[in-house]
């Protein structure tokens, strides 16, 4: 079987090309690296042994994508490739829907042209915004996300329901909630381009000293420690549900199908919590200081990812100390190649 991995150089999509070619799923990728770097190919070879078809274009280029499909029978998709930093949505929301829109909707037509099934999508827990009640199970109200971002993936999301109804495919829409971590080999990771935004990110920055100290948005939150708690998953858990989900498609018999999952540990964690997790794991220190809290964050989100274990039999187990872990040693890799 051969699987279109868009955004496959990327940070979760690396670390899913690998568990495909563990499988002995043939992976062709696209990425045109506005978010990534070749050397991660290099490392997606040395650890799945097999090197991926790889071309470095953008997904808005529809005839080079045509051209794809044209020289490969491709069975399935994992659609990953979009603009995913919440901020910059809000500065460059045409950049966004354009990018995040176009580029899937440029797949989908070829799916449908050449009538082919199977496509994964990369949606967020940021769908369902601030739930009302916690955990969020895959039947929770959605609420119009803050962000652009969020609206390109509830869009998104809304564009694959269409899509599978009208033309009968299978797709399924995989509900991420924080991933964090690196590969255990420490050769793929986040590639922190800039200051960091997210939590774990300007964690192991500050533990290395490239970042002065942590600012903890807000401790004043209704939540047993005041800091706000979401639900982080280890990527590679999270790679592997991917693997699931797609096998789960392949083996459906009918012709029309849109699975909604919620891939999360089920568990929350607090910023304080994530923090001292971090410096156990690693025996070193994280300084920080408590500021106000970030405009459009929430209190709390974590899955009730029961479903994901029921269809799938996907379970995240990696603790998040040993998640953390591996961030760290992900830091020392980097640190070695600069
Ligand atoms: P990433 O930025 O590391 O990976 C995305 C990859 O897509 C990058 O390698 C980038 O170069 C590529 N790309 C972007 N636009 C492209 C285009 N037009 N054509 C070709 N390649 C393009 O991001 P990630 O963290 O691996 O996220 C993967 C997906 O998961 C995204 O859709 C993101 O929105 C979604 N997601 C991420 C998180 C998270 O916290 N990381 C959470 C929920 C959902
Ligand atoms: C986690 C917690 C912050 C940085 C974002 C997107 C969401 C999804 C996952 C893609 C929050 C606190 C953070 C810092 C802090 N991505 N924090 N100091 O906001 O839950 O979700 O990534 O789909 O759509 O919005 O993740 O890692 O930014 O923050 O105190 O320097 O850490 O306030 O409580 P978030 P995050």
């Amino acid at each position: 079987m051969t699987i279109l991995v868009t955004g496959g150089l990327g940070y979760i999509g690396s670390h899913t090309v690998v568990e495909l070619l563990q499988n002995n799923f043939q992976v062709i990728i696209v990425d045109d690296m506005s978010n990534s770097e070749k050397f991660i190919l290099d490392n997606i070879e040395k650890i799945g042994g097999k090197r991926p078809v790889f071309f470095p274009f953008d997904l808005r280029r529809k005839e080079l994508l045509s051209q794809v499909f044209d020289a490969y029978e491709i069975d399935g998709c994992i659609h990953f490739a979009a603009y995913k930093a919440v901020g910059e949505s809000q500065e460059k929301p045409l950049d966004y829907y354009e990018n995040n829109l176009f580029s899937l909707i440029n797949v989908l037509q070829e799916f449908k042209a050449r009538n082919i099934s199977n496509f994964i999508f990369s949606s967020s827990c940021t769908v369902y915004g601030q739930a009302d009640k916690q955990p969020i199970d895959e039947n929770t109200l959605l609420k119009m996300p803050e962000s652009s971002y969020g609206k390109t993936k509830q869009m998104g999301e809304e564009i694959l329901k269409d899509y599978a109804i009208a033309y009968q495919k299978k797709v399924s829409l995989l509900r991420y909630f924080n991933p964090i971590g690196s590969h255990p080999t420490a050769l793929l990771g986040e590639l922190p381009i800039g200051v960091p935004n997210n939590l774990v990110p300007y964690v192991t920055q500050t533990a290395s000293g490239i970042r002065e100290k942590l600012s903890i948005w807000g401790n004043d939150y209704e939540t047993p420690d005041g800091t706000a708690v979401r639900d982080y998953i280890y990527v590679v858990d999270l790679a592997k549900a991917h693997v699931k989900a797609l096998q789960k498609l392949m083996n459906e018999k009918s012709e029309t199908l849109i699975d909604v999952y919620n891939l999360g540990t089920g568990k929350g964690s607090s910023v304080l919590e994530v923090v001292e997790a971090f410096e156990t794991a690693n025996e070193v220190k994280v300084p920080y200081q408590i500021c106000e809290r970030r405009a459009g964050d929430i209190t709390i989100a974590y899955a009730n990812p029961d479903k994901a274990e029921r269809e799938l039999g996907w379970k995240a187990d990696t603790s998040l100390e040993e998640a953390l872990r591996t961030t760290w040693e992900w830091q020392k890799y980097l640190q070695t190649k600069n």
